[in-house]
């Protein structure tokens, strides 16, 4: 009786299946992602593996969540297994072996497995209070600036109380320092009909300074899957305050926003642990509402984290930018990363070295770079941010409350993103793309004489740390007004590449080139480059001994990594992408030249196993240009004997570059030096072995065609036959079986794994991150093990605020976060 009703129960479960974002409970189920072709309906699949479908993954049309009541979950890995395995034969298998991996269990349509996971969050760490100075008072305000402020704010109409402190928008002090941003208003550009999401802790929509603006159908809780994302926790205000950034409104509260017409989304994730499936959605969430998608966070800036996002964020990322916007493709604003300190450089991180993400760093308001902002050839640009004393000025989580002390590049990537809502308001025909070429040909260079910088070959200037140089919101918006649309993206993809050869130490670096022909450019429809990317593969003892560098053929040099001094991992680079933007308008042709560098003398030593050249820019025939599939799990599967060798010279060489800087000195970054002339002139030490190579074994034996399919259910103790005939009366006996686990579910408490009645193995599985690893062939593991954070977190006050020798202006009153425009009375006026 008591089974019969328990199998009611679950039959209406499944009938109440929807497709709408529903709440987890990793407590009592798991949860596992499946990719299904066209033809193979989620509903179906759920039948046959008795789970519950959750619903879609976002956007990301055929990807679908389903869940298991753990009870019934302790075959989910070898059916995960299996299907990865299925999957695998079916990819090596011709189209005429392709009916091996087939067999007509309803599971023939499944694309891609996984196994899901909540990841822990780090807790984020708002700034301690700062100290107030005893230089406190000292910036003298340029008195004609100060009344061209007041003359500017009362034109527009702008009688929003601080917004005089805001000098990241009109600086008075260090005149010219800001954004530049005045006059794009007066020409009447605010940001209307542009919105931007803040993918973060929160927004405090019942902020009167973000009420006006606010956008409910852009906005979503993914934490609490509640259609508003108001902050909850103590600490949610990090996204409120990036909100205000901007799009705080013009009105009596705080201050404004760069786009204070604009329209902001708050799309809540850090609040809690989360899932690929559902940042994966987040990402692409109302991505036809949405323009631009804030986000100052990522993995940890430790020195020690080396972490991409997983395939379902790669994926999403991608069909953000094909299909968000109505096609024209969303905006991804990253913040570069808090880690300089700890030697941390961006293209360690996944989310900031994608070519999808515009990655923004900081400067302060005295044009000095900040002692947290991290380097990376992936980074585009930097906005201002706090240093020197002073912060940013914004609106935070509260009615009428403001905030004096944003900053990291926390709040330099939402200045990005602002600006960015200003040019979409006058050009709302820009593709992603576009928006990147308008940060690369609109950028400020400073300090340009501090050896950082670069001339590049589209006559640009470009350092590893200021990106193409500050952004100038006038200068971005006049160019957007008049741009031409970029033609559609291409790219190239060089083969792999073996060098599987000992890396020396110390100042010297083991070189491999490739060179990429005219005819092959032309045959990728490839014009000039935009984004570079480089997959490797190094094999060493402890990855923060090694370093990476990519010369162009022009002999531009992008510093694809840098050694870290925390970075003890005993692993090198494990299909591993470099992203540079230092070749942005170069030419595809010629050879292009990776320096591996092993940069310490000590008893960690490596090899340099293989890599790959990734070439993307705009196509040379508009017309023939697809779109870039999206990214699959297994795109750098391959094994060394795959690896081609033909193109490749390796050469032993000193390339010419001082050795990293001494550990004591974290300034001193290896970005800052000249390009080497390694690449003019290698001396062949031994060339490779250039036999082609074999083919792959097309024919691997099926490790799990003994069973018939990977089952959730007992055997009963049943011969074969009568498993068969089990499966052939599935429906009936899933509705069996989950009435079973549903009873056994109510009788949890009676440890079940007694009785005798119980054929079924009732282990628990034990929640772990590392179930979601994905094993290649070659033993590579390709893993999201970080957690999602605060940008903002893990700097502390002294970091984020103060520059060698100024010191905070403002205190953090503990317990209030309220300022007043007193703020601006402590300058003193001269
Ligand atoms: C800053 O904006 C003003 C207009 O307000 C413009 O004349 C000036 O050229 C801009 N600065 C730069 C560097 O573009
Ligand atoms: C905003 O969109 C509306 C409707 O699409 C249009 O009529 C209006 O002109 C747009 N405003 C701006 C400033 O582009
Ligand atoms: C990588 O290093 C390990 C241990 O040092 C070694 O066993 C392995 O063969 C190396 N792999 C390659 C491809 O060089």
């Amino acid at each position: 009786m008591r089974i019969f009703s328990g199998a009611a129960l679950a039959f209406g479960f499944f009938l109440s299946v929807s497709a709408n974002i529903a709440p987890r409970s990793y407590d009592t189920h798991e949860y596992f992602a499946l990719h299904l072709d066209e033809s193979t309906s989620p509903s179906d699949v759920a039948q046959v593996l008795g789970a519950r479908h959750e619903g879609q993954i976002g956007e990301l049309k055929g990807h679908h969540t389903f869940s298991l009541p753990r009870e019934r979950s302790s075959n989910l890995d070898s059916l995960l297994d299996d299907l990865k395995s299925r999957r695998r034969l079916r990819r090596r298998s011709g189209a005429g072996a392709a009916s091996l991996a087939r067999r007509d269990d309803g599971l023939d349509g499944v694309l891609w497995s996984q196994k899901l996971a909540a990841k822990k969050r780090l807790h984020k760490r708002s700034p301690p209070p700062v100290e107030l100075s005893k230089k406190s008072g000292t910036y003298k305000i340029n008195l004609e600036a100060l009344k061209a402020q007041e003359e500017i704010a009362d034109l527009l109409g702008i009688k929003d109380p601080i917004f005089t402190s805001q000098w990241h928008i009109y600086n008075t002090v260090q005149v010219g320092n800001d954004l530049n941003v005045t006059g794009v208003w007066m020409d009447g550009i605010t940001g209307k009909n542009v919105t931007t999401a803040i993918v973060d802790d929160g927004l405090d929509m019942y902020s009167n300074d973000l009420k006006p603006n606010y956008y409910p159908e852009g906005s979503y809780d993914f934490n609490e899957k509640s259609p508003e994302p108001r902050p909850r926790l103590y600490d949610d205000n990090h996204g409120t305050r990036c909100s205000g950034e901007v799009a705080a409104a013009r009105n009596d509260v705080c201050g404004v926003g760069l786009a204070y017409d604009s329209k902001i989304s708050g799309i809540r994730i850090l609040s809690k642990a989360i899932d690929d499936a559902d940042e994966a959605a987040a990402v692409n969430y109302a991505y036809d509402h949405n323009d631009i998608y804030s986000c100052s966070w990522g993995p940890p800036d430790d020195g020690q984290t080396m972490d991409a996002p997983g395939i379902l964020i790669k994926r999403a990322m991608v069909a953000g930018v094909q299909q968000g916007r109505d096609g024209k493709g969303s905006i991804f604003v990253f913040a570069a990363g808090n880690g300089a300190a700890s030697d941390d450089n961006c293209n360690f991180d996944g989310y900031t070295n994608s070519i999808y993400s515009i990655t923004v760093g900081a400067i302060d308001r005295e044009n000095k770079r900040t002692p947290y902002s991290e380097s990376c050839s992936a980074q585009l640009v930097v906005a201002y941010s706090s240093g020197s004393g002073d912060a940013i000025h914004t609106t935070d989580v509260g009615a009428d409350k403001c905030y004096s002390l944003h900053g990291g590049t926390s709040a330099a990537g939402p200045l990005a993103a602002g600006t960015m809502a200003l040019a979409l308001s006058v050009r709302p025909d820009l593709t992603w793309r576009d928006a990147q070429y308008l940060m690369v040909e609109t950028a400020i260079p400073v300090h340009e004489d501090d050896g950082s910088w670069q001339v590049t070959k589209n006559g640009r200037k470009f350092s590893h740390d200021w990106g193409f140089g500050r952004i100038d919101a006038y200068a971005l918006v006049q160019k957007a007004k008049t741009w031409d649309l970029v033609k559609p993206q291409a790219w190239f993809n060089s083969p792999w590449l073996r060098v599987q050869h000992e890396i020396p130490q110390g100042d010297q670096g083991l070189a491999s080139s490739y060179e990429v022909t005219e005819a092959m450019a032309k045959k990728a429809n490839l014009e000039r480059l935009e984004h570079v990317t480089v997959t490797m593969n190094v094999n060493h003892t402890r990855r923060g001994d090694l370093s990476a560098e990519l010369h162009s053929p022009s002999g531009v040099v992008s510093y694809l990594s840098t050694a870290r001094r925390p970075d003890d991992a005993p692993v090198g680079y494990v299909d591993w992408t470099f992203m540079t933007v230092a070749h942005w308008g170069e030419s595809a042709v010629g050879k292009w030249t990776v320096i591996v560098k092993d940069n310490k003398v000590n008893e960690y030593t490596g090899s340099f196993i293989d890599w790959r050249l990734n070439l993307w820019g705009e196509a040379i025939d508009a017309s023939s240009q697809p779109l870039h599939p999206l990214p699959e799990e297994d795109d750098d599967d391959h094994t060394i004997e795959d690896a081609v060798a033909a193109t490749t010279s390796v050469t032993q060489v000193p390339t010419q570059t001082k050795p990293l800087a001494p550990p004591t000195e974290a300034t001193n970054r290896p970005v800052n030096q000249k390009p080497t002339q390694t690449t003019s002139s290698p001396e062949t030490t031994s060339e490779v072995d250039t036999s082609p190579d074999t083919a792959a074994d097309t024919t691997p034996s099926p490790s799990s065609t003994g069973t018939f399919l990977p089952s959730f259910f007992p055997t009963f103790g049943a011969s074969k036959r009568t498993q068969v005939w089990i499966y052939a009366s599935m429906g009936m006996i899933i509705v069996f079986c989950i009435g079973l686990g549903v009873y056994f579910q109510l009788q949890r408490r009676k440890r079940i794994r007694n009785n005798p009645r119980d054929d079924y193995e009732f282990e628990m599985i034990e929640d772990e991150d590392e179930l979601h690893a994905a094993h290649g062939p070659s033993g590579r593991t390709q893993r999201r093990g970080g957690e999602l954070y605060n940008a903002f977190a893990g700097e502390s006050d002294e970091e984020l605020f103060s520059d060698d020798d100024e010191k905070p202006l403002y205190t953090d009153r503990p317990g209030s976060h309220e300022e007043s425009d007193r703020d601006y009375h402590q300058y003193e006026k001269s």
